[in-house]
């Protein structure tokens, strides 16, 4: 059961909404001892945890580093910053859960909107130091002897997670820097020619007449409607991007709606705020006050009364290319620059002075939100904006299509948001650490509730390479998310800038084939309150070496998968817990089969070979491809197995849009016997076949 411990006033995030919480006094907080740091107002709580040797942290959603969180410092301060580097601290999201694991086990939720520090053994090897910015917050504690049930507790607590149309399971091809409709038919063309699936595109900021929201350049796309019906035609669905900042420009709708109904940011003195993104100047709408909220929501329909039926909502952290007034104070600055000789110490700060303009953390400090009825200094709510951006667009999706799940993902987060839309892991770069780093954050992002996620597939800054793209797309096949995206100015990444196309064309094929299985994990997941992707440790809790494995993942209920992440390689160590059978499969029709015994393995993988580890009395119900989601049949589906004495599964599936799921009406129970006949119970009429 969670124990909730208020801290002053805090402030109500709409994190945690369901179950019985149990309120315990701050003196008597478990496992933390409890100080202050810090002078009035900017008084901070600071929580410390002696740890254990061995002890492990699992958690904090989307960040850099492993799955094994110590021996780092995180914070939560959603921060655009698109180099994710093992140095940096913070990403997009603030996802303040996490579980210990060792010398006692616990789970803690961090209920702040504010800056949040974990200092998970940084400043000392045994030492954990929560450090809460100033104000008020609720501290979680949840005990209990099984992580992965823990994490269920925790999940049914903040709601069930948002689940995206089927559609939205299928391949996504982006690129900032798509011009126009031309360019997208090419995309379009380009894989249906030859026969790679795809099911949507992405329209990044160039479709937006001078970048403002819920615009449409008709110079770019004469006669949208029909345009997005051509794409309809062709089972290809347009994703627009829609940004959190609102252009200031004179006869532009939603500027000059938002300025006379009072519904952007304010600053002390009541005017309204003004920062630098995309279009130049803007406003931010309030996010957090409700009727401005509905009213942001609402302007979602210029797009769907077109045919549109996804989004990505961006630069909600919100990203500053610069705040004005200090904008002003910099070009100031600047003059004194230019007055002075240029030395070690002037040179230096004025390039500090250059490159903190942006995302300026005073900047914060200098406007307001009107949030429950009070007036509330930016800072003190900064994590919560993101999630509030993207609730207004879910709570409006509900009124415009009452009956159908619509796609939506956000950049920023807070938990919560979960239940409103999913999350892209950001502007990756097309490094193999990155890879890595994705697959590291799945579990995490799980267990705070985000399962409809996944990373720019190729990396979004700098050149990718074709091998990079290959083995990132053997990852993203698994992934909820599926989309490949990179950023302006990078070389192209689309699967035909490259040589080899058939491998392309099998590996995305593949994803194709484990739809039914992941989509069914999926909803099941959301619905269950579970995690599609989990450490090793959470299923086979007894195994030692299973806690230390930081590049293998549970995805789902039958399978692991251990993708190849190191340039030239043509293989990779595997640890299997138990006996597992690998499927080395190149696409849907070509692929060897092994049982391996439990222990340490070299497993060979050749640059179009995706490596699967089936459990013992598993099934993957493993459909026969298609070009787009609509297309796949699930009327007859093959199986991957692994049958030792009987094996059975219960697979998922409806309509890919219905927003109450029926398990009763929706699951299938596959069963298979060592002889290989098949049974199946349930409404489904299924050709199921063993291959
Ligand atoms: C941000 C987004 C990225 C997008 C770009 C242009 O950097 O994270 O995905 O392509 O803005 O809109």
């Amino acid at each position: 059961m969670l124990k909730k411990f208020t801290f002053g006033t805090p402030i109500e995030t709409e994190a945690v909404i369901f179950g019985e919480v149990i309120t315990g006094s701050q003196e008597s907080t478990p496992y933390f001892s409890i100080g202050l740091s810090g002078k009035d107002q900017e008084q901070a709580h600071v929580l410390t945890y002696r740890m254990g040797d061995h002890d492990i942290i699992y958690g904090l959603g989307e960040n850099i580093r492993g799955i094994n969180k110590r021996g780092w410092l995180y914070e939560s301060n959603c921060t655009d910053d698109p180099k994710h580097t093992e140095d940096k601290h913070s990403l997009y999201a603030a996802h303040n859960f996490f579980l210990v694991d060792g010398k006692q086990r616990f789970g803690v939720f961090v209920d702040a909107p504010q800056k949040v520090t974990f200092d998970f053994g940084y400043s000392d090897r045994e030492l954990m130091t929560v450090t809460v910015a100033h104000g008020g917050f609720a501290l979680y504690i949840l005990e209990g002897d099984n992580l992965r049930q823990m994490v269920k507790e925790f999940r049914h607590a903040i709601g069930r997670s948002y689940i995206p149309p089927k559609w939205a399971m299928g391949y996504g091809q982006s690129r900032w820097g798509y011009k126009n409709a031309e360019d997208i038919r090419r995309v379009v063309r380009e894989h249906r020619d030859n026969q790679v699936p795809l099911d949507s595109v992405y329209m990044d900021i160039d479709y937006m007449e001078r970048f403002k929201d819920f615009t449409v350049d008709e110079d770019k796309f004469p006669d949208f409607p029909q345009f997005v019906k051509e794409m309809q035609e062709q089972n290809i669905h347009l994703v627009p991007i829609i940004d959190a900042g609102v252009k200031i420009e004179e006869g532009y709708e939603v500027y000059e709606e938002g300025v006379e109904k009072g519904y952007f940011c304010k600053k002390e003195d009541g005017t309204e705020f003004v920062g630098g993104v995309w279009p130049g100047r803007v406003h931010f709408p309030d996010m957090l006050d409700e009727e401005a909220r509905a009213w942001f929501g609402r302007k979602y329909q210029f797009l769907t009364d077109q045919g549109i039926d996804g989004f990505w909502n961006d630069m909600n952290e919100p990203a500053l290319f610069y705040g004005e007034d200090h904008l002003k104070e910099v070009f100031h600055e600047l003059n004194e620059y230019q007055k002075k000789e240029l030395d070690i110490y002037s040179f230096f700060g004025l390039k500090a002075t250059v490159l903190g303009v942006a995302n300026y953390p005073e900047d914060y400090k200098t406007f307001y939100h009107n949030y429950r009825g009070e007036r509330v200094r930016h800072d003190s709510v900064h994590n919560l904006y993101g999630y509030y951006m993207t609730r207004a667009a879910g709570e409006a999706f509900d009124k415009i299509e009452p009956d159908k799940r619509l796609l939506l993902y956000s950049r920023a987060s807070y938990i919560g948001m979960h239940r409103y839309g999913g999350i892209w892991m950001g502007d990756n770069c097309s490094w193999w650490s990155h890879l890595l780093m994705n697959l590291q954050m799945l579990p995490g992002l799980n267990m705070c509730g985000f399962l409809y996620t996944g990373a720019d597939l190729g990396g979004f800054g700098a050149d990718t390479t074709e091998d990079l793209m290959l083995r990132w797309l053997e990852l993203g096949i698994f992934t909820p998310l599926m989309r490949n995206h990179s950023a302006a100015g990078t070389r192209q990444q689309e699967f035909y800038q490259f040589g080899h196309r058939e491998d392309f064309r099998n590996i995305i094929g593949l994803r194709y084939g484990f739809l039914p299985y992941l989509y069914g994990e999926f909803v099941k997941a959301a619905v269950t309150d579970d995690m599609m992707f989990l450490p090793l440790s959470f299923v086979y809790p007894e195994d030692e070496t299973a806690a230390g494995v930081e590049d293998q993942l549970m995805a789902g209920e039958s399978m692991m998968i251990a993708p190849v992440y190191k340039q030239n390689a043509a293989g990779r160590y595997v640890y299997l817990p138990e006996e597992m059978k690998l499927y080395r499969m190149r696409s849907t029709t070509s692929m060897d089969t092994e049982i391996l015994p439990a222990g340490h393995h070299y497993v060979k993988a050749e640059l179009n070979e995706v490596l699967v580890f089936l459990r013992p009395d598993h099934l993957v119900p493993f459909a026969k491809g298609g070009c787009n989601v609509e297309e796949l049949k699930t009327s007859s589906v093959n199986l991957l197995h692994f049958v030792r004495t009987k094996a059975s599964y219960d697979w998922y599936d409806d309509d890919g849009y219905t927003k109450n799921m029926d398990m009763e009406q929706g699951i299938t129970r596959i069963t298979a016997a060592s002889d290989g006949a098949v049974t199946l119970s349930g409404r489904k009429q299924c050709d199921c076949r063993l291959i």
